[in-house]
């Protein structure tokens, strides 16, 4: 079984995606952790980004490998053998890699490499990113995608960096996101859409077992049948 969780930053699409995971007993893949470790090394390599040549080799030649979904819910993240968990999660990696993400070569590249790790999981795997229902796994079983406001989004993303230890401002960060947003949302390359057949889910002000029951009540019966 396929489910694909489509959103913008904030939706609560990690969370969403992990606790359906682990209810299901699925592959986990956070399509945007691997954007982000690609861009974590083009500033490791210091690569030009107008060196596409150069850009395109060294994230074809990137070892990313995701660890399993721990007790607490975090993932680990190795790249090359370097752990990148946190690094990736930096304000200039997220803004390097809203750049990357608009780049069509880089994008195939890394839809191999997360097609690949959906389909290393058993059972099957939940993805969730941007493009996951529309580019990466389109004939998904169930494809659903979040909503929330700019502010509740915000704030959200406020609280993980602060339980990171990074400093922040809300309005700053609300700031960053609506930047980030509309990159990802106006580039030509697999745009944040969200796809026809996608459920749609608002998840401002609700508890996150409120929204994984509502995912789940979405869930086509005959996805859960033996193959
Ligand atoms: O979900 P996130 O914040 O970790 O995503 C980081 C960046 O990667 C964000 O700018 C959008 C981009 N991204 C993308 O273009 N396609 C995906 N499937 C996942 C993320």
């Amino acid at each position: 079984m396929v489910i694909t969780i489509d959103g913008p930053a904030g939706s609560g699409k990690s969370t969403v995606a992990r606790h359906i995971a682990r209810r299901l007993n699925l592959q986990y893949v956070d399509t945007g952790a691997s954007y982000r470790a690609a861009a974590w090394l083009v500033i490791s390599y210091k690569v030009d980004l107008a060196n596409e040549s150069a850009l395109i080799e060294l994230i074809r030649s990137m070892q990313y490998v995701p660890g399993p979904l721990m007790e607490d819910m975090t993932q680990r993240i190795w790249v090359n053998g370097t752990e990148v968990t946190a690094a990736i999660r930096t304000p200039a990696v997220s803004d390097m890699t809203s750049r990357l993400a608009t780049n069509a070569a880089i994008r195939s590249i890394l839809v191999e490499v997360q097609r690949n790790l959906a389909s290393s999981g058993g059972n099957g795997a939940v993805l969730e990113g941007r493009d996951t229902g529309t580019v990466v796994c389109p004939n998904a079983d169930l494809k659903v995608f979040l909503e929330a406001s700019p502010v509740e989004r915000a704030r959200r993303r406020a609280n993980e960096m602060a339980e990171t230890g990074s400093q922040c401002d809300e309005r700053v960060v609300l700031e960053q996101l609506q930047n980030r947003d509309n990159r990802d949302s106006t580039r030509s390359a697999s745009p944040l859409t969200k796809a026809p057949d996608a459920h749609v889910v608002d998840t401002d002000g609700k508890a996150i077992d409120v929204v994984v029951n509502e995912v789940l009540s979405k869930l086509p019966l005959n996805a859960m049948a033996p193959a």
